[in-house]
């Protein structure tokens, strides 16, 4: 039988960097996860850095042995023994990123996809091929996730409550309670522990984009999943697109089957880009942070800011209400960038009423605490004087608005 030394190689990257997974070891510091976990295996194979498999398709000379793969990957969605079979079932590249992420939100699996939408819109999917169409969740959530539940484009009903009342929104049809801690853009944190143990049987999604595993690991206070904006700090330099679910290993096949029939899989390149990402994450996270924190305290003592949102966990985000027109400073910045998104090593700011959070309904919106004079930064890891200089001069001389402030 013709030997395929790429299959060969394929097949041994998939089962070390599976055997990495499954294992799951109690985790080493961070630190180390972050520029090791999914790389396990490349010094045995005389590599430093992680090879790229760009490949859609692998040869098999044994068909009916690739035929019995297809059939466990239907089975469970457990990635597939051996080599790889298609591009659609699962790619080396992207299984190093699913790695590294798991280990660093100690799980014991991720499944990525080629967006955070495509990520929650596969959790919703799972739950709804149950029969469990109804979704709990709290605002504020990202524009875009408030949407596509209120839309209801998936086929599910959505309860909108708080916190507390989460245990009295549950019905027997509910297949998801869906939080975001801190919140975008409000920065609005929830008691995970506390609300896990509200969810009962229930699955909990925490959205932890804007924690990132640095500052805090929901799945050791009980959710289910754990999901990212992984175009967020996961790539961490606004140049990847992704999304990506850590979980259990059994709710991880159900992912994989979605992302199959479904297609939302991530471009190994992006795959690529976040593994290398992470391996900086925790050194980006902390500094950006120190300097958020530092401008935040900034803010709350001027008198041309009206109110500040700082998470107590910390972070690299700050959520601040203008006294003044908030148009006006987006259209006065700088050096900071006036962009939607975040995460990346440049400071971003942007006006959640007119763009982010644009799609929910500016009551609905309100009532999540939203203001339409807050701005939300995504402090970079630029010098803290040079933003603070550029913060203050964008708030000179703002109009003071006359309509009174809207929540
Ligand atoms: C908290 C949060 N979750 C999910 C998403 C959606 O991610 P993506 O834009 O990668 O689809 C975003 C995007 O801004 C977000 O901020």
């Amino acid at each position: 039988m013709p030997q395929n030394r790429r299959s060969v190689f394929t097949l041994a990257v998939m089962d070390s960097v599976r055997t990495a997974t499954a294992s799951r070891t109690p985790l080493r510091a961070l630190a180390t996860e972050a520029v090791h976990a999914g790389r396990d295996d490349l010094a045995r194979q005389g590599l430093h850095a992680p090879p790229i498999d760009l490949s859609t398709t692998y040869p098999s000379y044994d068909s009916r042995g690739e035929a019995a793969r297809i059939d466990a990957f239907a089975a469970t969605g457990a990635e597939p023994q051996g080599a790889p079979v298609y591009g659609r079932l699962g790619n080396p590249t992207v299984a190093r990123f699913e790695t590294a992420l798991a280990r660093l939100e100690n799980t014991e699996a991720a499944v990525a996809f080629a967006s955070g939408m495509a990520a929650l819109t596969a959790v919703l999917l799972v739950r709804a091929s149950l029969g469990l169409r109804h979704v709990v969740a709290v605002r504020p959530l990202y524009g875009c996730s408030d949407h596509l539940l209120t839309a209801g484009l998936l086929g599910t009903e959505v309860t909108w409550t708080d916190p507390a009342g989460v245990a009295d929104a549950l019905r027997p049809d509910t297949g998801l309670v869906l939080v975001e801690s801190p919140a975008n853009p409000t920065l609005a944190e929830i008691d995970l522990r506390a609300l896990a143990h509200s969810c009962g049987s229930v699955p909990l999604l925490a959205d932890n984009t804007f924690a990132t595993p640095v500052l805090q690991r929901p799945a050791e206070q009980g959710a289910r999943l754990v999901l990212h904006s992984a175009t967020k700090y996961l790539g961490g330099h606004g140049d990847v697109m992704a999304g990506v679910v850590a979980c259990d290993e059994e709710f991880a096949g159900q992912l994989r089957q979605i992302r199959f029939a479904t297609g939302g899989v991530l471009h190994p390149l992006a795959g690529y880009l976040l593994l290398r990402g992470l391996s900086t994450l925790p050194v980006r996270v902390r500094a950006a942070s120190t300097t958020a924190a530092e401008l935040a305290g900034r803010l709350a003592a001027d008198p041309r800011v009206a109110r500040v949102h700082y998470p107590r966990i910390g972070g690299a985000m700050v959520a601040f209400e203008v006294e003044g027109d908030p148009h006006e400073v987006i259209g006065r910045v700088r050096l900071i960038t006036p962009a939607v998104s975040l995460g990346s090593v440049d400071t971003l700011i942007q006006h959640p009423a007119s763009i982010s959070h644009r799609i929910v309904p500016a009551d609905d919106r309100r009532g999540a605490g939203v203001s339409d004079r807050l701005l939300r930064l995504s402090v970079g890891l630029e010098d803290v004087e040079d933003l603070w200089a550029d913060l203050d001069t964008a708030l000179q001389e703002t109009s003071v608005v006359t309509t009174p402030r809207s929540s």
